[in-house]
């Protein structure tokens, strides 16, 4: 196990499509995954995509802790090797992000509100599932990585892009309606 080194934007392997895992039972690919977690959590951070750790695999791991999902939809760990996305129907919104990738910074982002993951596991099986709101944003966050897109790249306008220290600044500041 071992803290990984996170590529920030800029570095050319987050513009650079990922390659398919041709085979996820791999120790090589076991070691990564661990690897990732640890960096996850240290970081610490709810997702992240391998080219972030320098790694140009398609490979995500992410988690859903609890506070920013219903309870019964928190996830400790999910692990999404070869992932794709399918999008269920026309429903979109508009929420922060932020990534490990711009540290200290954060943006309003459209994103499909149901979305359908299919992934490969660790142990050679398949992952099948639906997933909406928070849960498909973060998906489709991880998954963008994989195609060298990060989240500014996603915006309608870059009026919300920034550094999340100045804009609290700016919340703090404002004198409260009352
Ligand atoms: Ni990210």
């Amino acid at each position: 196990m071992a803290i990984l080194r996170i590529a920030r934007m800029g570095h050319p392997i987050l513009m650079t499509p990922a390659e398919p895992v041709l085979d996820p039972t791999e120790p090589l690919i076991t070691t990564l995954v661990s690897d990732m977690v640890e960096t996850m959590i240290d970081a610490p951070g709810i997702g992240l995509a391998a080219p972030q750790v320098h790694a140009p695999l398609r490979v995500v791991v992410y988690r859903l802790p609890e506070g920013r999902v219903p309870a019964d939809e928190a996830r400790e760990l999910t692990v999404l090797i070869n992932p794709t996305i399918t999008i269920l129907d026309d429903a979109t919104d508009l929420d922060t992000e932020g990534c490990l990738s711009l540290p200290g910074m954060r943006g309003e982002v459209p994103r499909a509100v149901h979305v359908r993951i299919q992934a490969d596991t660790l142990g050679g099986g398949k992952l099948d599932y639906e997933a909406q709101g928070f849960h498909a944003r973060v998906v489709q966050h991880e998954c963008d990585h994989l195609d060298g897109i990060l989240y500014p790249m996603r915006m309608e306008s870059l009026k919300t892009f920034g550094y999340i220290e100045e804009a609290n600044k700016v919340v703090l500041s404002t004198p409260r309606q009352e």
